[in-house]
C-alpha cells in the first residue's frame, strides 16, 4: 500500500482584500454574526450553530489544515450558508473588519504556552483587544476562556483597562459557559476535571 502524500491545504479559504463585511461574506444581511478565533477542529462552531438557529458564524484559524477541513465539514453538513472558516491570522485580519459588525467573539483556550519566551506568540495582545473593541458592536460580547490561571489573570487585567469593554456582570469571571456549546479543549478539560477560567465582557 502506498502512503498518501501529505496535503498542503493550499486550497484553504482566505478572506478577500480590503474591508471585511461579515454579513456580506455570509450573504446574511440581518443575522447576528458571531466570530470564533482559533476554532481548531471546530466543535464549538457546530454546537453553537445548532444551539441558536438565528446566528451566523465566522471562524479565523491560523492553521490551514483545520480551516480547510472544518470549512469543508460545514458545507458537507449543509451549514455552508450559515458559517465559514478562513485560514487567517486573526491578529492581521481583525483590524480590517467593518466596525461594529460582530455580535459576539469567542476565544477558547488561545494561548497554551505561558512561559516568558512564548510571549511573542500570544494571541490576545493589546492590539487584538483594540481591534476587538472596534469590530464588536455596542452591547455585544467577548468570551475568553483558558485552563491557565496566569493567562486568565493577564487577559482580565488587559480587558479591564480597555475603554471599550466592561465586565458582563459585577465581575468578568463567570463559572459556566452560557452558550450551549463546548470547544474541544474545554470538553477535554471538563472530562479530566481540570479548572477552566472564563471571562465574559460587554462591549460598552
Ligand atoms: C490551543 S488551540 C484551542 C483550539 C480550540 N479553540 C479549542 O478550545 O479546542 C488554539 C487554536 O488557536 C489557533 N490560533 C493560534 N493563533 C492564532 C491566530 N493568530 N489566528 C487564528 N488562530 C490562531 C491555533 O491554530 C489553534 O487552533
Amino acid at each position: 500500500m502506498t502512503a498518501e502524500p501529505p496535503r498542503s491545504y493550499s486550497h484553504a479559504p482566505r478572506l478577500p482584500e480590503g474591508e471585511i463585511d461579515p454579513c456580506a461574506l455570509l450573504g446574511a444581511e440581518r443575522a447576528p454574526v458571531e466570530l470564533e478565533i482559533g476554532p481548531g477542529r471546530g466543535g464549538f462552531l457546530f454546537e453553537r450553530l445548532a444551539a441558536d438557529p438565528e446566528i451566523v458564524m465566522l471562524g479565523l484559524e491560523i492553521r490551514r489544515k483545520w480551516a480547510a477541513l472544518v470549512d469543508e465539514r460545514l458545507q458537507s453538513r449543509g451549514l455552508g450558508a450559515r458559517a465559514r472558516v478562513f485560514a487567517e491570522d486573526a491578529k492581521l485580519v481583525l483590524p480590517r473588519f467593518r466596525p461594529a459588525s460582530l455580535r459576539a467573539v469567542f476565544v477558547h483556550f488561545p494561548d497554551p504556552w505561558w512561559k516568558k519566551r512564548h510571549e511573542k506568540r500570544l494571541l490576545l495582545t493589546d492590539d487584538l483587544v483594540t481591534a476587538l473593541g472596534r469590530a464588536i458592536r455596542s452591547g455585544g460580547e467577548l468570551f475568553v476562556q483558558t485552563d491557565v490561571l496566569e493567562r486568565s489573570m493577564a487577559y482580565e487585567s488587559a480587558l479591564l483597562k480597555a475603554a471599550d469593554f466592561m465586565p458582563w456582570e459585577s465581575s468578568a469571571r463567570v463559572a459556566d459557559n452560557p452558550y450551549h456549546a463546548l470547544s474541544p479543549r474545554e470538553r477535554r478539560a471538563l472530562a479530566d476535571g481540570l479548572p477552566v477560567f472564563r471571562l465574559r465582557f460587554r462591549r460598552v
